[in-house]
């Protein structure tokens, strides 16, 4: 990746109706059902971003015959003109056809499964192959290789897999073979584990069943259901039999969590911004009721389903005047990857916010819990890390210069924060945004954000 920094002026404002890249969770899921059904599957809105990319990638590495459109997508360039034609394109949403052969044929990769930056493919993989009679082995970067593996190696173990981490970590080993059910309660909530699970029970003999606390995103249950898999759900859980499905086609509506750094950027610069064609999965917009906390108007608007997942329009307003916030533990499965954007909003509220029992933020991309800390500090802030919270004194960014530390939300999350800055800030890796969002700073900058792209 070429090396990129942002350039900061305070003063300006980000306004107007935007676009965002496709949902990379929902992206991830349907690409991998996609492989494993049975028949040509049609689906568009796929992100350019570079985890997708590397899913794509693993869907080419188990399939048995040729992908020739998911190939020539994976290679498929960004544009880096203007949000415009960013706009254009995504409402043009070019298809891709993904040819499943059913989850039995899928064929031994023939080196290493290369997952790039993405724990999701990493972990989402793992659920597909578990039952595949051969040996498959994941890698990743090198921010992938420190973060952890057994949370997913165990309970597939559990079902009859061989799984091999190294010290807990990647490069995993998975020797698959028939599977058995399991009941299986997520001892740290997980949506990617919870993923794996059900992905691993479509091939298991009986019915597997996934305990959570707290609910993560069901993007999972919800495109099995759409294929017809006979799930249940309740409170606490959700039940899966063995099933093989159909190919399917579906647009992948545009990703809230994208969304949530244009929301962001309103509501700090006095502004109004409207996302359109959004996912609005509850499971992934609670986020939006800490920006009312914080005293952002916010509207939601429905306007669809899309094999399963709601789809509409998000409009955040504020005056940039913005009130503390506490997020609780039990909160933050909910929010997890708008916790960086809401601390670059916390950093200019009025009054002290703190992040509670974020523990597992220490295993993202980045550390994100120190590294939040401090980068507002470096871009002339207040921000510590006490225990496993995360606590952000208001009062605003004096203006620094601080780095993404190789973790896309962090590059996004230290520019939306620096447009509320009083003084010029500066933003090194962002280049790093383009591992979820391809465009992001195209797109601030024709809403009006005063940032200037240097390499
Ligand atoms: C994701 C689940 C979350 C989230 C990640 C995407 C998913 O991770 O942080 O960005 O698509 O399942 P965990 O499952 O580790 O909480």
């Amino acid at each position: 990746m070429k090396a990129m920094r942002a350039l900061v002026r305070p003063g300006s404002t980000v306004s107007g109706r935007a676009p965002v890249p496709g949902d990379k969770s929902i992206a991830h899921r349907w690409l991998l059902l996609a492989a494993a059904a049975r028949g040509r599957s049609e689906l568009s809105g796929l992100p350019l971003s570079l985890d997708v990319r590397s899913t794509a990638s693993t869907v080419l590495d188990l399939s048995p015959g040729p992908q020739l459109e998911v190939e020539s997508w994976i290679h498929m360039k960004h544009f880096r003109s203007s949000a415009r034609v960013e706009g254009v394109a995504s409402r043009l949403k070019p298809g891709v056809s993904v040819e499943g052969v059913g989850r039995d044929a899928l064929r031994e990769p023939r080196g290493e499964i290369d997952c790039g930056n993405s724990g999701t493919t990493m972990r989402l993989v793992a659920g597909i192959v578990a039952a595949a009679p051969f040996r498959t082995v994941l890698t990743g970067d090198a921010s992938l290789l420190r973060r952890p593996m057994e949370r997913v190696a165990e309970p597939l173990r559990l079902m009859g897999a061989e799984v091999a981490t190294s010290e807990g970590r990647p490069p995993i080993t998975i020797g698959g073979g028939p599977l058995m059910a399991i009941r299986y309660a997520l001892p740290v909530p997980s949506a990617q584990v919870k993923g794996a699970i059900l992905l691993a029970a479509l091939a298991a003999e009986g019915k597997t069943t996934v305990l959570e606390t707290v609910p993560s995103r069901d993007h999972t249950e919800r495109a099995l259901e759409f294929l017809g898999a006979p799930v249940t759900r309740d409170e606490g859980g959700v039940t899966l039999g063995p099933f093989q499905h159909r190919g399917f086609a579906g647009e992948v509506p545009g990703d809230p969590s994208a969304a949530a750094f244009l929301l962001a950027a309103a509501a700090l610069t006095g502004s109004e911004v409207t996302v359109e064609a959004v996912g609005l999965n509850p499971t992934r917009t609670q986020f939006l009721d800490v920006l009312r906390r914080m005293g952002v108007r916010v509207d939601e608007r429905l306007a669809r389903n899309e094999a399963g997942e709601p789809v509409g329009e998000l409009t955040a307003s504020g005056d940039g005047r913005l009130r503390g916030v506490t997020i609780g533990a039990e909160e933050l499965p909910g929010v997890i990857d708008e916790v960086p954007v809401l601390a670059l909003m916390a950093a200019h509220a009025d009054g002290e916010s703190r992040v509670e029992g974020a523990g597992e933020l220490r295993l993202k991309e980045s550390d994100r819990l120190s590294g939040l800390a401090e980068g507002i500090r470096e871009l002339g802030g207040d921000a510590d890390v006490q225990g496993n919270a995360l606590v952000v004194e208001g009062g605003g960014l004096e203006g620094g210069t601080t780095d993404a530390r190789g973790d896309h939300r962090l590059a996004m999350a230290f520019a939306v924060g620096a447009l509320g800055a009083r003084g010029p800030c500066q933003v090194t890796g962002m280049e790093w945004a383009d591992v979820s969002f391809p465009g992001f700073l195209d797109t601030v900058q024709w809403l009006g954000g005063a940032i200037e792209v240097a390499t």
